[in-house]
């Protein structure tokens, strides 16, 4: 079947069925000893995330190559087992405090708070046992450096907690959200497009893309937390105003957030020039990610 007569939403179904189910294969069983470090690892990667960003990494690789390379599933899947650790440490009572996550209650909640932070730190040390199987180590330093200190996710969310108690500036905004959000998302297509054996021009291409629908996500993720209902979310609303976090809706207000949000939707686009129709579902990902409503 070509791309065109599967519907987007058939497509979304069978990537993530894809991803759920490497991810299966690639986890230790609950069965396991130490037992309950795996069941907490299992717990919150199979709680129902979107899996957007090893969707997207997979769709980069298919750009470039126009077919999946042997190991992209491992490679997709090491983004998702970083995304779902930063996910446990934020919702941790040292950092959001949290207790609704992926429709569920979070992990400290469940195991408590020394098992969260060790099911944490388990994946995000699996995710790179993972990566070195099927990537080089341009791959692996590639996640670290998104995942790091430097412009990567510890880095933003260092400035988000700090943030809470300064004051907003639509400065320092943007470098919370490029690091703390975009900077995975733009590793996912590096990595899709890297283990596809890019050229230099496609990577620039896919990174701009991925900087745009980073920087895209993390408005909409503002958005949502002042628009919708803790049901809809899966996570508790209302908990940046709460918290004093620098948002787009409190620096900028929720019409002008949207707008922007657009924006960088256009921007995405046109990163992705060069690929013609080869793009077609790059660009309803980055649609996707505007228009969403969870
Ligand atoms: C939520 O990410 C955390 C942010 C970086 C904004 P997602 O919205 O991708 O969460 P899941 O994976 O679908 O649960
Ligand atoms: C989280 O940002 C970014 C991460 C690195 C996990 P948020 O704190 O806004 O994410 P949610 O809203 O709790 O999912
Ligand atoms: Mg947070
Ligand atoms: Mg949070
Ligand atoms: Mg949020």
């Amino acid at each position: 079947m070509t791309s065109s007569v599967v519907s987007l939403s058939e497509y979304l179904a069978a990537q993530a069925s894809r991803i759920d189910a490497a991810l299966d294969r690639l986890l230790p069983a609950e069965s396991e000893p130490p037992e309950t470090i795996h069941r907490a690892m299992r717990y919150s990667v199979f709680a129902g995330g979107k899996r957007i960003r090893p969707i997207l990494c997979l769709e980069a690789g298919r750009t470039v190559a126009g077919a999946d390379e042997e190991g992209i599933e491992e490679v997709a899947c090491s983004l998702e087992l970083i995304h779902t650790y930063s996910l446990i440490h934020d919702d941790l009572p040292a950092l959001d405090n949290d207790d609704l996550r992926r429709g569920r209650p979070t992990s400290h909640k469940v195991f408590g708070e020394a098992m969260a932070i060790l099911a944490g730190d388990a994946l995000l040390t699996y995710a790179f046992e993972v990566l070195a199987r099927a990537g080089s180590a341009a791959l692996v330093g590639e996640l670290a450096r998104a995942a790091g200190t430097v412009g990567g996710m510890i880095a933003g969310q260092v400035h988000d907690i700090e943030g809470e108690s300064q004051p907003p500036s639509a400065e320092l905004l943007e470098r919370i959200h490029r690091a703390k959000t975009g900077a995975l998302l733009r590793c996912s297509l590096r990595l899709g497009a890297m283990h596809a054996g890019a050229t230099a021009g496609q990577l620039e291409a896919l990174s701009r893309f991925g900087e745009h629908i980073g920087l895209a996500f993390q408005i909409v993720d503002d958005i949502l937390d002042v628009t919708q209902t803790s049901e809809q979310l899966g996570k508790t609303a209302g908990k940046d105003a709460a918290q004093h976090k620098i948002t787009f809706p409190a620096v900028h207000g929720l019409e002008a957030s949207r707008r922007m949000a657009a924006e960088q939707r256009t921007l995405a686009h046109e990163a992705l020039s060069v690929f013609g129709d080869r793009a077609l579902r790059l660009r309803q990902l980055a649609d996707l990610i505007v228009d969403r409503s969870s």
